[in-house]
Order: C-alpha cells, then sequence, then structure tokens
C-alpha cells in the first residue's frame, strides 16, 4: 500500500482515543522534526534537480500526502521510517500541477506554488479553501509573486501562475504570513537580481527553509528577522538536511505536564524556540530547567491561571493556544487568553465546555475561569491542535473521555498516544464504528 493509501484507509476506518484522566505525566520524550517545517523543506527540494535527502523527518500523515505531491509532480520519494529520512529524487522536467484531491487535505500544500513557479515557469495549484481554524485566504502570496514579474489567475479552483523568469522586487507583507514568505522565499532564490521581503515571518521554520536554502547555494541574507534580502542565482544543488525541531510538539508536552501536575524531560527540543510558552508555564507555577538536549518541566499543585496573547514568533504561539485553553481550565484563578492570528480558532471551545470547561468568548478574547477538574465526554477534534488540546483536557477530567476523528492529531504528532502512554496516561486508541457525519 501506497502512504497515501495507508492514509485513505486510516479514514474510510475511522479510530478514536479513549482516555481515562487523573494520570501525572511522569518521564521523558522525544521530539523529532517540526511538520511546519519538513512539508517547506520537501517543497524546496523541488528547487534542485538531483537527490535531496531530509532527516528528522515526522512519521505523520501530512509528510506522506506531500511525498505523494511530489510524486505526481515526477519526482520519486522515498520513505526510510528507520533512518527518519526522506529521500526526494527530482527530475529536470517537472509537472507543474497539485490537484485538489490532496491540497484539500493538507493546505501546505501551497507550498509548492513558489518552486514550482521558479523552476518550471508554471505552476497550478488548487485553492484549498477555508478550515476549521478560519478563511486563510491566499492573497499575500499572489501579491508577491505579482510584483516578482509573474501573471497569476483564478482558473476553476487552481491558482494558475506563470513566468518565464521572475525578476527581483522589494514585497512588503500585511502580516508576517508564515506561508507567503516561505512562497516568496522559494520563489526569490532563482529569480534575477535583488528581492527583499519586508515584514516577513520570523518562525525557527523560516530559519530552517533559510538554511537548508543557503546550503543549496542560494544567497540569503537576514534568517530570523523581518527583512529577509535574496540575490537571485541561476540554479541551486540537492542537498542534506535534518529538520528543526517541533516547538509545537514540544510545547505541547510541556503544556501537558504542567496541567497533570508531572515531571516530563522533552529531548531534541529547543527551549529558545519556546521562550514565552516555557515562561507562562512558570507563572502558572511550574518549574522548567533546560537540558543538554531540551528541558523538563516539573509542576507539584494545581496550575495559577495565566492569561496568553497569541502573535506570530517569537509571540506565544496560535498552535499551542487550545493547550492554553485547556490549562487555564484546572488552574485556580481565571485567565483571559486573546487570539490574534486566526478568525475561528475558538470554534473547538464548545468542545472543551462539553468537558465541564468554563470558558466564555467575546471576539479574539476568551475569558477561563479554572475549575479543579474538568468532567469526561465524548468530544470531536475540529482540527490537529485542538485535539491535542482536547485530549490532554482528557488526562485532567474524571472518568472515560472519548475523543473522535483522531486523524486530525495524526497529521501532527507522530505516534501521540504511544508516547502519551510511555509518560503514564491511560489512553487507548481503537476503531470508531459510530457513523461519520462529516
Ligand atoms: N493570511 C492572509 N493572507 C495570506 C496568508 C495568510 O490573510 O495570503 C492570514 C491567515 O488567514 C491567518 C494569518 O494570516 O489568519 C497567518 O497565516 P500564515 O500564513 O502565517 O499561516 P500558514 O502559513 O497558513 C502556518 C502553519 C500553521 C500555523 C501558522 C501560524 C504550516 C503548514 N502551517 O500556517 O500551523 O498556525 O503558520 O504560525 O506551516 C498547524 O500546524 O496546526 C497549523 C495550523
Amino acid at each position: 500500500m501506497s502512504p497515501v493509501e495507508t492514509a485513505n484507509a486510516a479514514l474510510a476506518h475511522p479510530q478514536r482515543f479513549r482516555v481515562s484522566g487523573g494520570a501525572r505525566l511522569v518521564g521523558e520524550v522525544r521530539v523529532t522534526g517540526a511538520k511546519n517545517s519538513v512539508l517547506k523543506l520537501m517543497a524546496a527540494a523541488l528547487l534542485a534537480p538531483g537527490t535531496t535527502s531530509i532527516g528528522e523527518v515526522p512519521e505523520i500523515l501530512d509528510v506522506a500526502i506531500m511525498s505523494e505531491l511530489l510524486r505526481r509532480l515526477g519526482c520519486d520519494v522515498e520513505r526510510d521510517a528507520a533512518a527518519s529520512t526522506v529521500t526526494i529524487n527530482v527530475p529536470e522536467q517537472l509537472h507543474h500541477r497539485a490537484d485538489y484531491d490532496l491540497v484539500r487535505r493538507m493546505r501546505a500544500s501551497i507550498a509548492v506554488l513558489g518552486p514550482l513557479l521558479a523552476r518550471t515557469g508554471e505552476a497550478d495549484v488548487a485553492l484549498p479553501g477555508g478550515d476549521a481554524i478560519g478563511s486563510r485566504p491566499l492573497d499575500f502570496h499572489v501579491a508577491g509573486l505579482l510584483k516578482l514579474g509573474a501573471t497569476v489567475e483564478n482558473e476553476h479552483g487552481f491558482i494558475v501562475a506563470k513566468a518565464k523568469q521572475l525578476t527581483g522586487a522589494t514585497i512588503w507583507l500585511d502580516f508576517p504570513s508564515v506561508g507567503a514568505t516561505e512562497n516568496l522565499l522559494m520563489a526569490s532564490v532563482l529569480a534575477d537580481g535583488r528581492t527583499e521581503i519586508d515584514n516577513a515571518a520570523r518562525e525557527p521554520e523560516i530559519v530552517d527553509l533559510c538554511t537548508m536554502l543557503t546550503l543549496m547555494g542560494a544567497e540569503i541574507e537576514g534568517a530570523g528577522s523581518s527583512t529577509l534580502v535574496v540575490h537571485g542565482v541561476d540554479r541551486l544543488q540537492p542537498v542534506n538536511h535534518v529538520t528543526v525541531s517541533d516547538r509545537i510538539v514540544a510545547g505541547t508536552w510541556a503544556m501537558a505536564a504542567t496541567m497533570t501536575q508531572g515531571d516530563v524531560t522533552v529531548h531534541n527540543a529547543n527551549a529558545g524556540h519556546l521562550e514565552i510558552a516555557l515562561d507562562k508555564l512558570v507563572t502558572a507555577g511550574a518549574t522548567v530547567d533546560r537540558t543538554a538536549d531540551g528541558f523538563r518541566v516539573i509542576m507539584d499543585r494545581r496550575p495559577t491561571a495565566v492569561d496568553a496573547v497569541t502573535l506570530p514568533f517569537p509571540g506565544f504561539p496560535t498552535d499551542l493556544l487550545p493547550m492554553a485553553l485547556a490549562l487555564n481550565a484546572v488552574a485556580s484563578g481565571t485567565a483571559m487568553v486573546t487570539e490574534n492570528v486566526y478568525e475561528s480558532r475558538f470554534s473547538f471551545v464548545n468542545e472543551l465546555s462539553r468537558l465541564g470547561a468554563d470558558i466564555r468568548t467575546d471576539g479574539h478574547h476568551a475569558i477561563v475561569r479554572g475549575r479543579p477538574q474538568l468532567s469526561s465526554a465524548p468530544v470531536t477534534t475540529p482540527d490537529i491542535r485542538a485535539g491535542a488540546g482536547l485530549v490532554i483536557a482528557g488526562l485532567v477530567a474524571d472518568g472515560e473521555t472519548v475523543v473522535t476523528k483522531i486523524h486530525h492529531i495524526d497529521r501532527g504528532y507522530p505516534a501521540f498516544d504511544e508516547q502519551l502512554r510511555t509518560l503514564g496516561a491511560d489512553i487507548v486508541r481503537e476503531d470508531d464504528d459510530q457513523p461519520q457525519f462529516d
């Protein structure tokens, strides 16, 4: 079975988690490469004919979907699960169409737009549409490509971008969009002349992409700052590159340790990528110690409520917002949690409320009044991060919480249930025989 056939089988045979609350998470976990980096690194491989190898690749569904997308563009993609690598053999001639059946399942597919356009002079990429966390338009990607001299049309559900040769330009992003920064970087490295991207995203995943592109021969200044300057080159070469570790998975373990009053050491993590989130946990009462390859979070009492405001990096990550809500739901006191990146990230609050959380939302703000314990219930996962938040909330609920639609969680958390069991949680994965209505 191909990885995507396996993924289809997983969707046809839905699974759920049965989580029993009460355990204190204690032990050690290791984080692999970041989902939100590796998918872009795989897209970046398209920029250089030959064999690129990427290390610390997480065992998640989205990597299988990106592999299938690259195959349809003409690449050979081999996954070595034991070595956690993906090897991508990129031909001189690429196809240039990314179809809706893959893009709708993984919006990160849009990352092939920039590199395909730069390599082939045309990219036809299906529009992904909105999702559970918001409408998520692509206007910054399109405006940037127009500045680089491309024509961009919206045709029958596809973005069709064309340019015989892209030319360098100065691009101001209205918001430091991660995806737009990545697409414009990957388009501009082969453009003619100098490109400047202002108000660029500064996430560690952007720095990781810049590191790989530079190794490939690209000329980029300012990685990790809000101004990126690219001097276009004629050709790039394939490389071996190891993916930056997943700060959102690491942050999820840190929050889970705090909420369950546990003691968890996270290996292969970069505390420097989580400064604000870890500082919030210290405010909540946890002890956070940096270790040689990560950090350790120890908590010996009920957390104190902490406010959080999501912002682009280095702000508190929006992808940890569900965990911040879950933590405050069992904290002593009241907290205000503010979301500034997505319009609908609070939509999963209804599920958290089913577990007894006392949360009132008003626009961008949520007021969370902590309770000593949540109350188990069946809940449904709307997206990756909300799903992880619901599972962790189930750990601090009385009785048994059943979490359905866990394929969302499998998209971003490799072997989440296995790792939770290693830490002492009582969680079982089982087939879900109930009818699925969407
Ligand atoms: N936006 C626009 N126009 C655009 C691009 C973005 O209005 O052209 C808006 C979006 O609608 C959103 C905001 O800008 O409100 C930020 O979007 P951004 O482009 O930064 O996000 P992204 O690249 O689509 C990545 C991650 C997300 C993560 C965000 C923010 C990947 C595959 N996804 O999305 O991760 O939340 O950056 O950090 O890298 C997840 O992993 O669960 C996830 C959703």
